[in-house]
Parts: structure tokens; sequence; C-alpha cells
């Protein structure tokens, strides 16, 4: 049994198989554990499971909470928290994205190279426990450069390019208006979300460094004429698990002992 995880993984909507890749797996479905947020999205599984990734103990969160779920920022960072306290030395986090960048085609995976956080709320807020981090976190690369070039030439071993971008985070849980697209483009976002900034932050507080990649489920609202919905959402997600499996297989231990 795997006790001391070097890496912490956070699964995103419709991304949860990754997590049966793990070896030597011991699975504690988030309602066993007290004042754990259970995850109440369709899409995501709800469960911590700890096991091994080529040789490299690995903890994934499969599911997690959102705010719009009526979490607060601190409840949704216990998972991020607990990890940290357990001695992980990276954090990769995953997500489903809408594309804002016309660039990106849905299905592609890109890697944030930085966030806005629009989501009117921070995990910090409050007291700060000086155990855990500072009360003002610098936040200069709050995403690794060095997991980002990792995560490059992982991908380019395995055939495909990863672009960089920057996410946007509102709190959703409506998708956006095409007036917000505009708002957000124009503002520097190519990627917009309902998640990850709050664990970035609690990560980034810890002194725990990130990778983060987005999965792009669709183009954003008024990029195409379609509407947007969950389903459209997940089925994407399920078309590229595939390779965004291969890819968290590859990079993931290497994030490790460099
Ligand atoms: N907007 C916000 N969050 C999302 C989207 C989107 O278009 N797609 C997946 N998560």
């Amino acid at each position: 049994m795997v006790h001391r995880p070097a890496v912490g993984v956070i699964l995103g909507s419709g991304l949860g198989a990754f997590a049966d890749a793990l070896e030597s797996r011991l699975e504690i479905p988030y309602c066993d554990i007290p004042h754990w947020p259970k995850s109440t999205a369709v899409g995501h599984a709800g469960k911590l499971v700890f096991g091994e990734l080529s040789g490299v103990p690995t903890v994934v969160m499969s599911g997690r909470s959102h705010l719009y779920e009526g979490y607060t920022p601190q409840q949704i960072v216990i998972g991020v928290r607990a990890m940290a306290s357990l001695g992980i030395q990276a954090l990769v986090v995953t997500n489903a994205a809408g594309g804002i960048n016309l660039e990106y085609a849905r299905g592609a995976l890109v890697l944030i190279s930085d966030h806005i956080n629009l989501q009117g709320t921070n995990p910090l807020i409050g007291p700060n426990d000086d155990s855990l981090g500072p009360r003002f976190p610098d936040m200069t690369e709050a995403y690794s450069a060095r997991f980002r070039g990792i995560a490059q030439q992982v991908a380019a071993g395995l055939g495909f390019s990863l672009p960089a971008g920057v996410y946007a985070a509102l709190s959703g849980p409506n998708y956006e208006t095409p007036a917000e697209i505009r708002y957000l483009r124009a503002i520097g976002a190519d990627l917009v979300g309902m998640s990850t900034v709050a664990e970035v932050i609690a990560a980034n507080h810890m002194s725990v460094p990130v990778l983060a990649i987005s999965c792009v489920t669709n183009m954003a609202a008024g990029v195409t004429s379609e509407k947007i919905n969950h389903e459209e959402v997940l089925e994407t997600g399920r078309q590229v698990h595939g390779r965004f499996v291969e890819l968290l297989k590859g990079v993931v231990p290497k994030l490790v002992g460099a």
C-alpha cells in the first residue's frame, strides 16, 4: 500500500478513468473521509485513489467540488491541502474548458500557463494559517514552466503538440454569454472554465508546483453558432480520454526526482 504520494492529480469532468491506470490501487470514497465535500457534478466519480504510476506513488482525486455546487472556496481546496500535507511534490490539475482562442478546436489539450480569477472569491480569504503558507503568496509562476516543458516533450513523443494558454475562471454554473466570451478574449483569456483556480491558489500557498491541462470540450459561447450543453462536454472528454491518459501516464512519473 502506498502511504506517501509524490504526485497528486485532480481529474476533471469525464476524465475519471485515468485513476484506473494506477497500479496497486487503494480507493477511498469521499463520503468515507470526514469533512471531504462530496462531488455532485455529473461525470465526477468522487473518490480518492492511491496507487503507483511507473513506480511513482501517486494520489488521484477522481472528481472535485465546485463553487457552483454551493461549496465554499475553503471546502473546495480540502483535497489539495490534504494531498500537500501527505507530501506531494507536484500537483497535476485537469479540467474541461471552453475554447476562447480561435486556434483551438474541440478536443484539443492545452496547458495552462496562467490564470485570471474571476470567481469573485479566494480560498485564502480569512485568517491565514501560517503553518500552510504566507499571508500574501506570490503567483508569478503559479503554473510551473518546467512542468510545461516536460509535458510538451511527452506530448511530442506521443505525436501531438500542446499549446499553452491563459485560463479564466468564473463561478458558473451557467455557461457564458457571447458578450462575456468577447470580454474574456479582450482581457487575454484563451480558455474558460468553472474550476481549477482555487486549487492552484491553495497549492501555490503551500509551495506545491502545478501542472494544469485543459481539455477543450467545446468552443466557448458565440465562437460557433452551436449552443453548449453538458452532454457535449462529457462526450468530448470521452473522445480524448485515451490521449489524455497516455499524456498523464507519461508526464506524472517525470515530475518528481528530476
Ligand atoms: N465554459 C465554462 N466552463 C466550461 C466550458 C465552457 O464553455 N466547457 C467546459 N467547461
